[in-house]
Order: C-alpha cells, then structure tokens, then sequence
C-alpha cells in the first residue's frame, strides 16, 4: 500500500487495470494525512467505488493518535462519497484463514456468503500469510464464477504447492462450463480430511498426491479393480449418496509417456505394440508412484528391476509384479544390458530441489548410467549408448 496519495492513486490505476472491482484505501499508511485535501482527491479521483479504512495500532493498523480525529477522518470519507468505510466493529463478520492452509478460506469466500476477499496487487503486497495475488482469483481460480452451488475439486497432497493441477482443472471447467473450481489442498491427515469435507459438493471429487496415495486408499468405498491391485490411487470421485470410489490413472500416464519416448528414439510407430516389451524396466521407489510404475509397466512385458531406500518395501513390490529388488546403491552400478529404462518415482528430485537425484548423477565406475534430466519424477532411457531424458 502506498504511503502518499500519489502513490496511491497509481497503485488505484494498476488495480483497476488488472480487474479489481473495489479500491481499499488505507489512511492509515499515509506518512503525512491531511483530512480535507487528501480525503477528496483519493475519493473523487478514485477509478472505481472506494472502501476507506483508518485502521489503529490496536487493530493491526498503523494509526497511533487521537480516537476523535480518527471517527471524523471516517465520517468526512462517508460526506465526501465513499462507497464503504471500514468502522472496525470487532466482531468477526468473515472468517478468513492464515496460511497456505488458509488458502481455501479466501478462494471460497463466494461459496459461504462472504461479500469480499483480499487480493494482494502483487507478491511484495501480500500482507498476510496465505494472501492469493488478484491476478490469480480471476486467471487461475474463475473467482468471479464461485457461487454457492459450486462443486469444489483439489488435489490432496502435502507438499502441494507445486502442483500445477489447478492451472489445468480450472481451465478446463471454466472451457467446458462446468459451475466447479479446483484447489490446492495440503492435507496433513487423509482419513480426518474426507471425515470433515463430506459434503457432496465438497470435496466432489480430488487428485491425490505424495505422500497420500496408499494411506487414501483405505478410505474409499470402492476401489476400481486395477488400483487395488496397484495399492495406489491418485483419482477419487464423490458419488451422489456421498461415497467415495477410487482409480489409478497414474499408471497410464507414465507408462504411455515412456512408451511415446522410446518410440521417438527408436522412430517406430504405435502400430508395432508396446517399445516397453521385453525391456528391463528399473523402477526407483516403491511408495504409490512407484507402484503404479512398476505394474504399468509390468502390464507391458517389460522385465522389472525395483531399487528404493527402504529394501523391505522394494522386495514386497518386486514380489507383487514379478520382478528383483535392490538397493539404490547397488542400482547405481547396476548394468547388465543396454537400453534399459530407469523411472525416478521417489520424491527425490521434488521442486524446489530439482537437481538431486536419488543415485549419483555419474558414476565413474559405470558406463551405462549418466543423469541428465531436471525435474521432478523423470524417466531416462539409454539406448546405443546415449542417454535421452523425459519428464511426465
Ligand atoms: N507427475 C506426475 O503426474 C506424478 C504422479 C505421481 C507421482 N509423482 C511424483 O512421484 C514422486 C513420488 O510420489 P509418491 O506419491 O510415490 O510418494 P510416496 O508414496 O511418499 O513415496 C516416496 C518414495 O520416495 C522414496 N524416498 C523418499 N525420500 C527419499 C530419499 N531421501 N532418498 C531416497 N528415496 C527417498 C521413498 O522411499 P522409502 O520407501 O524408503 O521411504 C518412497 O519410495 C513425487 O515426486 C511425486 O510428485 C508425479
């Protein structure tokens, strides 16, 4: 907020321009007040309908004077025009939640009667934890689309911050006319989650995520034959009567990612069956991405090798789909042919920390392992010797 009035016409300008459709204006920030003067200019010169607030240190302002300069300041604003004026009534008329937890409070405020929410200007502007940018309630939430019938989605995750999920729903509800919107939900405890949000229209339906894709599983109603026998779901819907049904679709996307890189590589077409066929297949980890891999890409005929941390865990998945286990250590010598595909489903290599990776990005010792991918889960393909790289 801008502490002269100047500033703060600009900043009136710049809201305007992005969409806002109410200016708050807060007194309080100015280094130097003079009520007349200054209280007619912001008013009268003021783009849109403007809400004055006068706030004093006791209420989180920065007002540190006299309690009758302050009510007269606010009811010149009133005489002068001023479409609303906050009075500071303390009590609680819109609950708004702090935090990236918090998050969901501000976003839904149409859905639960609220008649406004913050919208920070920009990044340096956000004032309190989990303030969403303006910008982002109108491009990526369809906030103005928000009415009490909306069905609210999310994809349960923690982290959750990083998923792009929402840039993708929201576009397509909003394309497709769906009256839904789509949230990032951080989600400490799943069972306690679809315990407290069991309403029909919310959640509706959600993407689940790390580390949530087996402990979710107990949870669900029903469970689609193929994610049970994965042990890992990424998909749930809500029915009408309010259960909950489960899929994996994880397993598809991933494996036909791989199959469209190999078949790039080796410049066949889809037409000659599965590139995966008869490969050995190398999946790192064994939580629920590494099993919907690891039985994708079983499913394929590929021959399955599962490295991960925790060795127990690899032998129980390698058991379940027919392949080894191993340590990620001795994966990382691990070369018994060429053209073997290695699958990075661990949470190593997560944003922000997109340059590690889970074994050594060179070992001097082995000529077939190099790392050159960046980002998050990635597949690496050797073939003739050279390493090709691919995110999904
Ligand atoms: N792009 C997509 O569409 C997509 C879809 C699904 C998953 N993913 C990504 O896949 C990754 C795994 O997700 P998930 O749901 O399978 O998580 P998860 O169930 O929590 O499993 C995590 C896996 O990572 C291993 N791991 C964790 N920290 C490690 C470390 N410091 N060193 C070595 N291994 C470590 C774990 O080994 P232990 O068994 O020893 O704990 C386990 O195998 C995440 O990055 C997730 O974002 C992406």
């Amino acid at each position: 907020m801008g502490t002269t009035v100047d500033q703060m016409l600009a900043e009136m300008r710049k809201a305007k321009e992005i969409g806002a459709d109410v200016l708050e204006i807060r007194l309080d920030c100015l280094r130097k007040f003079n009520p007349h003067q200054d209280l007619e200019i912001l008013i009268k010169r003021s783009p849109l309908p403007t809400l004055i607030t006068y706030r004093p240190l006791r209420e989180g302002g920065q007002y540190d004077g006299d309690e009758n300069r302050r009510q007269d300041a606010l009811r010149l604003a009133m005489h002068l025009g001023a479409s609303y004026v906050d009075i500071e009534l303390e009590i609680p008329t819109i609950g708004i939640a702090m935090g990236e937890r918090g998050l969901i409070s501000r976003i839904l405020s149409p859905k639960f009667g609220a008649y406004l929410t913050y919208g920070a200007l920009e990044a340096s502007a956000i004032s309190a934890p989990g303030q969403p940018l303006a910008k982002d309630l109108w491009d990526l939430y369809n906030f103005r689309l928000i009415r009490p019938d909306t069905k609210v989605y999310g994809v349960i995750s923690k982290p959750v911050g990083h998923s792009k999920s929402p840039l993708l729903f929201n576009a397509a509800f909003k394309s497709a006319g769906l009256n839904a919107v789509y949230l990032h939900l951080l989600v400490d405890d799943v069972k306690k989650f679809f315990e407290t949000y069991s309403a029909v229209d919310f959640v509706a339906g959600c993407s689940c995520g790390i580390p949530h894709k087996e402990v979710a599983l107990k949870c669900m109603d029903e469970i689609d034959p193929i994610a049970k026998k994965i042990g890992a779901i990424n998909n749930i819907m809500r029915r009408p009567d309010g259960t909950l049904t489960a899929f994996n679709t994880d397993y598809i996307g991933a494996i036909s990612a791989i199959e469209d890189g190999l078949r790039e590589l080796n410049g066949a077409t889809p037409a000659v069956g599965s590139p995966l066929a008869g490969k050995l297949f190398v999946v790192l980890g064994a939580g629920g991405a590494g099993k919907a891999l690891a039985y994708g890409a079983a499913q394929k005929g590929a021959r399955i090798v599962v490295a991960n941390r925790t060795l127990e865990r690899a032998k129980e998945l390698a058991g379940n789909v027919g392949g080894q286990a191993m340590t990620l250590d001795e994966v990382a010598s691990f070369h018994p042919e060429d053209e073997m595909v290695l699958a990075n489903a661990t949470s190593v290599g997560m944003t922000p920390k997109i340059d590690q990776t889970p074994i050594p990005k060179r070992r001097k010792s082995c000529s077939g392992w190099s790392w050159r991918s960046t980002h998050k889960t990635f597949i690496n393909a050797i073939s003739h010797g050279k390493l090709r790289s691919r995110k999904f």
